[in-house]
């Protein structure tokens, strides 16, 4: 694996500008599809699902992670802003609690 980023919850990749960087591996729980009530089209294609509360990869595997979760405590079932961002679980504490350590301690790989 060549990627020097991990965004681990990318959703549709919104804050990137290439939306295509071969130097991150894109990640999300859901790989879906959906038309928005304006005709958009959104897409949440990781490059590979994944769990940020129980990631696969060792420590310094990552010089980088962009850590976006879902924020959203509450939000309407076919609202657009749950399509597009994912919303909290009951459990969110425990979540982010199991995602930030994993997620920080595959920062600082050594460069080859
Ligand atoms: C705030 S959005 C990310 C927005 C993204 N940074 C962008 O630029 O569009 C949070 C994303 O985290 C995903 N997510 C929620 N729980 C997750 C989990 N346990 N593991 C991985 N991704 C998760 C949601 O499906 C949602 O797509």
């Amino acid at each position: 694996m060549n990627a020097q980023v991990l965004d681990p919850c990318s959703a549709s990749r919104m804050m990137w500008f290439d939306k295509g960087d071969q130097r991150a591996l894109f990640g999300d729980i859901r790989d879906e599809e959906h038309v928005l009530c304006d005709g958009r089209v959104l897409k949440v294609k990781p490059d590979v699902i994944m769990d940020f509360r129980n990631l696969p990869f060792p420590d310094a595997s990552f010089n980088m992670v962009v850590f976006d979760p879902p924020h959203l405590v509450r939000a309407g079932r076919e609202s657009w802003l749950r399509l597009k961002y994912g919303i909290l679980t009951d459990d969110w504490r425990d979540d982010l609690r199991k995602g930030l350590p994993s997620a920080s301690g595959y920062c600082g790989r050594a460069s080859s």
